[in-house]
């Protein structure tokens, strides 16, 4: 009986310590977070033991637990929802089914997922499509792309782009009744850096003759190329880890770990690129707030092999950051939404700020509670006060 005693309270402290994860004050229903940080331990630690027992590539089995979050196509009372394919990209349609007398807004949706996971499927990215649709009585395109660890970059880039352009094209417009003149684009997390990324992209694209009239931005990845960010030494054991970001980061373009191992110790840009280093430096892009306090240490250079090997982490198309001035320029209308507790907090502020120095109009909202996904974990009342405002500024914008 003492022996068992002793065993529970072992157990007990043991869970105790494993579920207990140190939060900041000021988080609104910290238990809930801290469940969900749990269950992505978890799920993480899982997915590696399998790996390393050589069961199965870590990516399989987090989209197989995720894979139970897919919903089909359901049309209900106020859309109409339908899957279709955009130039063979496969995509998610919702169509308001109140009558209108106008053309439509259109809003092109990126979804999340570290360009490893995800889908226009997701439970929560369909409920958010859904909402977005009748709220803002828009015509929204939810996009699919293929996905690492199979596909790398610039392959999702791509699918993204030519959905994108498929879209854009005025026989499609009339099809779905949108408005060409009011089109935005969004995206969460990885979905931000595409649609930052395509964003860029279409602005030089003299085949696209009908352009975005915004972008929003939900706390996007835009650069790869410092990982010892101030957000990145302050964040980096709340809910996405430094060394899961560096493992997307560089699953984006390669399954050699050689690449992951680099990033995780910032020492993979090779000397040849240091004229990179300005677009995202943060001790000139950050305000004094979140540089408080952090030291600017200058990069410590890599060997240019990795470079030479996987060219994708110094290019524009993957670290949208890495635009020069005069291309920031002729941006669309931004809204940019980052989370005080994540770890890619700071991409998101020194995008604006870049933004800001060429004159292109910005709107930040940053949420001093966020974190990481706020705005879809469903249950969360963040979630709903993050959506709140992301819809206003859609609803006066677009
Ligand atoms: C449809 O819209 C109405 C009014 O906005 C809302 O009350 C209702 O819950 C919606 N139905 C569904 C299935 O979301
Ligand atoms: C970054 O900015 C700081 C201050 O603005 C400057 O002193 C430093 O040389 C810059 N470093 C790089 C690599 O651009």
């Amino acid at each position: 009986m003492g022996r068992k005693a002793i065993l529970l309270l072992i157990v007990g402290v043991l869970g105790a310590y494993y579920v207990y994860t140190p939060l900041p004050d000021n988080i609104e229903e910290p238990w809930k977070l801290m469940c969900v940080t749990t269950c992505l331990k978890t799920m993480t630690h899982l997915c590696h033991f399998a790996e390393l027992l050589g069961i199965s590539h870590f990516m399989d089995i987090a989209r197989f637990f995720m894979s139970i979050q897919e919903v089909p196509p359901t049309s209900d009372e106020n859309v109409t929802v339908m899957e279709t394919t955009f130039n063979n990209v496969p995509v998610r349609i919702y169509l308001p089914k109140r009558k209108s007398e106008t053309l439509r807004r259109g809003l092109f949706y990126i979804h999340g997922g570290g360009w490893h996971m995800g889908s226009a499927a997701f439970f929560d990215i369909d409920f958010l499509s859904r909402r977005t649709a009748v709220m803002l009585d828009a015509v929204v395109i939810s996009t699919n792309y293929r996905l690492a660890p199979e596909h790398h970059f610039p392959s999702q880039f791509e699918d993204v782009y030519n959905a994108l352009k498929w879209f854009l094209n005025q026989d499609v417009l009339d099809k779905y009744s949108v408005d060409p003149e009011r089109i935005g684009i969004s995206g969460e997390s990885a979905g931000g850096n595409l649609a930052a990324a395509v964003t860029q992209q279409l602005i030089d694209d003299p085949d696209v003759k009908i352009k975005l009239k915004t972008q929003s931005l939900i706390y996007p990845a835009l650069q790869c190329l410092d990982l010892d960010l101030p957000s990145y030494r302050e964040n980096s054991n709340l809910g996405l880890t430094k060394s899961f970001v560096a493992r997307l980061w560089s699953g984006y373009f390669t399954t050699d770990r050689s690449l992951e191992k680099a990033m995780f110790f910032n020492q993979h840009v090779p000397v040849e690129s240091s004229h990179l280093f300005k677009f995202v430096n943060w001790s000139s892009f950050l305000p004094e707030k979140f540089r408080k306090g952090h030291f600017y240490k200058s990069p410590t250079y890599g060997n240019s092999k990795l470079a030479k090997k996987y060219p994708g982490f110094l290019d524009v198309r993957a670290a949208p950051l890495l635009a020069d001035d005069n291309r920031l320029r002729n941006l669309p209308l931004t809204y940019v939404i980052t989370c005080q507790y994540d770890i890619l907090r700071d991409d998101g502020i020194m995008y604006v700020t870049r933004l800001q120095n060429v004159g292109v109009r910005v709107t930040h909202n940053h949420i001093e509670d966020g974190f990481h996904g706020a705005l879809v974990y469903r249950g969360f009342k963040i979630g709903y006060r993050i959506e709140k405002q992301y819809m206003s500024w859609l609803s006066e914008n677009l």
